[in-house]
């Protein structure tokens, strides 16, 4: 219970509220903001950002506009971040502090601010809980009532904050056109007005749009300096940023109000007495140019959300592009002896594997029924995991639990589980989503991984995909007078499927896909170990796609592999995926004899260099996604300085003069050795060099020719031997030279 305190130096300036007389102050480690209460108990935002959490700053929002506008008198009209019918058919909500509470838990705390209706019986707690070793904070609301009859929520937001923002405030958005075209970076400067930036269909809205953005208060950061905001809603669903710009009279600067949290549209939330509504977890960080946002991102991520984090993920075979549909065990047999040739880790079975009375010969049927289907494995699943296991690999499997095709078993038997409104549901990609309100409907899905993991004895490694959105919502779960909920109902019952499979299985690793990178959020990602960031293989398009999703998420959880997409060199598809999760989707049957070499390098280098990718610092050097958008250049190094990895890719021609590479992040005065390939031939040494002369410019740009590339490994000289044993037959350079 924090008793409140006096505001420090007399209060917020400019419009604050009079009479503020008691504070709430969230340190989130550098940054901060702080809330206050007016004697009324009416709630204001009064410090926001690096001294938000010390010093008041000069806005005076309501800083939780609950859907009264004339509030505090000096109040704009501001759209509501919680808007809600009463059960008398009241609209407006005015809230009070109540109390605040404090708990904590090592160095952090969850603070919950608790509010309630001055006149209904509706309570409000938002609660803020820090990750001081990053710097991130998640947040959260919860409400619930015990008015005389179901409330409706209209707007349901997690956070709305207000911002004092420049003329040049830009914001960054991720998403382009739908399927394979994730993580599109698109940037631009906010101008007066609401700009709404959501996502539709619940089960793979990422595909429109991931739940992120990327605000620059001030106007354009770079790596190094300049106020970036970064807000991820961990939500598996529908999600909403809206940003709410307004001038002030006779001065350049504006305010920003950012509501973020579930979409409302179509999901508005009847909430019965004695419930208890939820909204998702928003995390959010004020850095210090973009080094710092992807840092305490990629530390919040490690920390907070992803299984097994300082778990080295395996380099993963995988035969979905090879195949598709069309294989049997001799052609994956054969594929797996391909694999452990070449030196992976691990053998993906993708779709295509089961059906009997329904054969998933194509995407148009068996979907649902979970049986080997035996024509084209004779040996079942078991023969594949022993022949793996004989050739010292592991055995992964694909499943597609929350749906059915009509044309199955499955559906035959129950084909009252799928997710429906009052019309025939619509096919998408020849498929239905079942229902996870229904409970049984939640048994079988945990029961098929449960099925297939047992059936695939001794596999390590489950893929978990989605490939339809939802288009026609209903639920026979749900009274018709609540049908709106299932919206945010769904995310909730299939978390809680999602969460049980992880539990059963705490030694299997988990991909999280839905037709590409249609799911990557922070929240649903709290099960799974890594993710598909797209069906969208071209290592061109792949570069600025891991540049952008690298802002979020570390690269141990970003999964590529080098697929044909898009009749790209093999070197270069090799190095993009060398640059995240490494893996191949290539048909490796039909590589020729230099294809073959070029992959073998490509996995010692990974084999040398997956331990900085996955766990060591991202230092991003040349952007593919500013300027000319032809060139981009990345870095990983160890914690201690001591190794770094850069790869450098051209991408496509050049209108601009060649940059240097500036390495960063290593230590000046020493000197490292320098071995570089562009995997067409075995690694050459060059150097040494000092960490001075990398920083200033040394590793010349050297790339010409699109999609060519170059791969430097640097080792301190008093450095460990990095892991493979050091670059396998690494020659000297005849000249000495810089590469
Ligand atoms: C979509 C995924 O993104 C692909 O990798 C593959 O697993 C297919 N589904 C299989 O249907």
């Amino acid at each position: 219970m924090d008793p409140g305190e006096p505001l420090e130096s007399g209060g917020a300036s400019g419009a604050a509220p009079v009479g503020t007389d008691r504070v709430v102050r969230v340190d989130a480690g550098e940054w901060g903001w702080t809330w206050a209460a007016d004697a009324d108990g009416r709630l204001h935002q009064v410090g926001l950002g690096p001294e938000g959490a010390r010093a008041p700053v000069e806005v005076d929002p309501v800083w939780y506009p609950d859907a009264h506008p004339t509030w505090g008198g000096a109040d704009p009209l501001r759209p509501p971040a919680l808007r809600i019918t009463h059960a008398d058919g009241t609209t407006t909500t005015r809230l009070r502090l109540d109390r605040v509470e404090r708990q904590s838990v090592g160095d952090d705390e969850t603070v919950s601010v608790c509010a309630f209706d001055e006149v209904f019986n509706l309570r409000v707690r938002f609660h803020a809980r820090t990750h001081r070793a990053s710097g991130v904070l998640e947040q959260w609301v919860e409400i619930d009532h015990d008015e005389d009859g179901p409330v409706t929520l209209w707007d349901h937001d997690s956070i709305a904050p207000t911002f004092l923002v420049g003329p040049d405030a830009a914001i960054t958005q991720f998403g382009g056109a739908g399927w394979a075209d994730e993580w599109a970076w698109t940037t631009e400067r906010l101008t007066p007005g609401t700009k709404v930036l959501d996502s539709l269909g619940g089960i793979q809205p990422h595909l429109q749009r991931a739940p992120v953005l990327l605000l620059e208060p001030n106007g354009p950061t770079d790596e190094e300096s300049g106020d970036v905001v970064g807000c991820s809603i961990a939500w598996g669903g529908n999600t909403r940023f809206a940003l709410d710009v307004r001038p002030r009279a006779n001065e350049e600067l504006r305010d920003l109000r950012v509501r973020a949290g579930a979409n409302p549209l179509g999901a508005h939330y009847v909430l019965e007495a004695g419930d208890r509504f939820v909204s998702p977890t928003v995390a959010w960080t004020w850095a210090q140019g973009r080094q710092q946002l992807s840092d305490r991102f990629h530390r919040w991520t490690r920390d907070r959300v992803l299984r097994d984090p300082g778990r080295t993920r395996p380099i993963v075979v995988n035969n979905w592009e090879s195949t598709f549909f069309d294989f049997d065990e001799a052609r994956i047999i054969g594929l797996i002896d391909r694999a452990a040739d070449l030196g992976a880790d691990l053998f993906l079975l993708d779709d295509g594997w089961f059906g009997t009375t329904h054969p998933r010969d194509d995407d148009d049927a068996g979907l649902g029924d979970w049986d080997v289907d035996r024509r084209k494995l004779p040996g079942g699943l078991e023969v594949l995991v022993r022949s793996a296991e004989a050739r010292g690999i592991r055995f992964g499997i694909w499943v597609e639990p929350e749906m059915v095709n009509p044309d199955s078993d499955l559906f035959e038997a129950h084909p009252d589980w799928v997710i429906r409104d009052g019309r025939e549901p619509r096919l998408h990609r020849n498929q239905l989503a079942l229902d996870p309100l229904l409970a049984e409907v939640r048994d079988f899905e945990v029961g098929v991984v449960d099925r297939v993991l047992a059936a695939a004895e001794g596999a390590t490694y489950l893929k978990w995909d989605a490939n339809r959105p939802v288009t026609d919502p209903g639920s026979r779960a749900l009274p018709t007078d609540r049908q709106s909920n299932a919206w945010v109902d769904w995310v909730h019952a299939t978390w809680d499927v999602m969460a049980r499979v992880a539990r059963a299985h705490p030694a299997t690793e988990m991909m999280l896909c839905a037709s590409g990178g249609g799911r990557t959020d922070h929240g649903t990602l709290r099960w799974f170990h890594e993710f598909w960031t797209s069906d969208n293989t071209d290592p061109v398009t792949r570069v600025r796609m891991q540049w952008a999703c690298g802002h979020w998420l570390p690269m141990s959880a970003t999964a590529a592999h080098v697929t044909a997409w898009g009749g790209r060199p093999l070197p270069f598809a090799c190095a993009v995926a060398l640059s995240a999760r490494f893996g191949f989707d290539l048909d490796l049957d039909a590589l020729d004899a230099d294809g073959l070499a070029v992959c073998r390098r490509a996995v010692a280098c990974a084999r040398r260099t997956q331990d900085l990718v996955q766990h060591g610092r991202l230092r991003r050097l040349v952007s593919p996604v500013d300027g000319d958008r032809s060139r981009a250049a990345l870095a990983f190094v160890s914690d201690d300085r001591g190794r770094a990895v850069v790869f450098a890719y051209q991408l496509e021609e050049s209108t601009t003069e060649a940059p240097a590479i500036r390495m960063d992040g290593l230590d000046r005065d020493a000197a490292y050795t320098a071995t570089v390939t562009d995997l067409t031939a075995d690694p050459v040494e060059l150097g040494p060099f000092t960490g001075a002369a990398l920083a200033d410019g040394v590793l010349g740009w050297n790339l010409t020719e699109p999609t060519s590339t170059r791969i430097v490994e640097l080792v301190r000289s008093d450095a460990a031997d990095p892991p493979g044993g050091g670059p396998g037959g690494v020659s000297r350079s005849a000249t000495g030279t810089a590469p």
